[in-house]
């Protein structure tokens, strides 16, 4: 069977330099989740044995652990309500939060993210990326009907240079919506260093940060390609 992975007549990081982990873990506003289920739930994520529905369902439980640590500085207002026996004071969450799922592979982590925020918009961003250069291909993009975004969550599960996810910040940001953060799964040092640069105030969110990109852009040890995975189309 041939190599899905083999593009080695196409190398556009060949001779690139690239940071090493500790090199950007030093950079400001990124959250590495130290949590033990998450770094389990993305061992049996990367394993090549783990098939497309338990890779789904997986992306999908790792967007919602991702989630709760990306919303914990989220502002919050007073809300009366009576419980069954007296009135209190409780909170609810400051509204027009939108969570935007970069295609196709945020679909999954968007489904989990969501199950934290319910009441979040969900605004669908069509970015690829072109496989010779590496270079984010703009497809699908509603957001200019979107009024009065607050927050979003951008979602997407790879972070490789960075090519997409500069473009999915760089349309948030023109709307304008004043907050944006990232989150994702594994990223590579490159596009951590490339991201921070170009959206100083995007705080990263990731459940890894792996050593390096191949020279096809893959990030390594990585789990392959996160798309293609979820919905079976290796
Ligand atoms: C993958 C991934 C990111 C992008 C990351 O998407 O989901 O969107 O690549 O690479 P970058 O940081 O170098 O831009 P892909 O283009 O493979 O599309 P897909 O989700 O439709 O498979
Ligand atoms: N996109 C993926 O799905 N995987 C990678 O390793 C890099 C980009």
């Amino acid at each position: 069977m041939s190599d899905p992975y083999d593009r080695s007549h196409n190398l556009p990081m060949l001779g690139i330099s690239q940071p090493t982990r500790s090199e950007v873990l030093t950079l400001p506003d990124i959250h590495v989740s130290h949590h033990p289920v998450v770094q389990c739930k993305l061992t049996t994520l990367r394993d090549k044995r783990t098939l497309p529905p338990e890779f789904y369902r997986l992306v999908k439980e790792l967007g919602v652990l991702l989630a709760y640590e990306a919303t914990s500085l989220l502002p919050i207002q007073p809300s009366p309500i009576e419980t069954p026996l007296e009135p209190t004071i409780g909170s609810q969450l400051l509204g027009d939060i939108a969570i935007v799922p970069v295609l196709r592979a945020g679909l999954g982590m968007a489904a989990g993210v969501r199950q934290v925020l319910p009441d979040a918009q969900i605004w669908h961003l069509g970015v690829r990326r072109d496989e010779h250069t590496l270079r984010p291909v703009e497809y699908y993009n509603q957001l200019a009907r979107a009024k009065n975004l607050r927050v979003g969550f951008i979602v997407d599960p790879m972070l490789a240079t960075g090519g997409s996810a500069i473009d999915a910040c760089d349309i948030l940001r023109r709307l304008p919506v004043p907050h944006v953060i990232y989150i994702a799964l594994i990223a590579a040092p490159y596009g951590v260093r490339n991201l921070r640069k170009a959206h100083p105030h995007v705080p990263i969110y990731v459940a890894a940060i792996d050593e390096r990109l191949d020279e096809r852009g893959y990030i390594c040890p990585g789990l392959g390609d996160a798309g293609d995975r979820q919905f079976n189309t290796l």
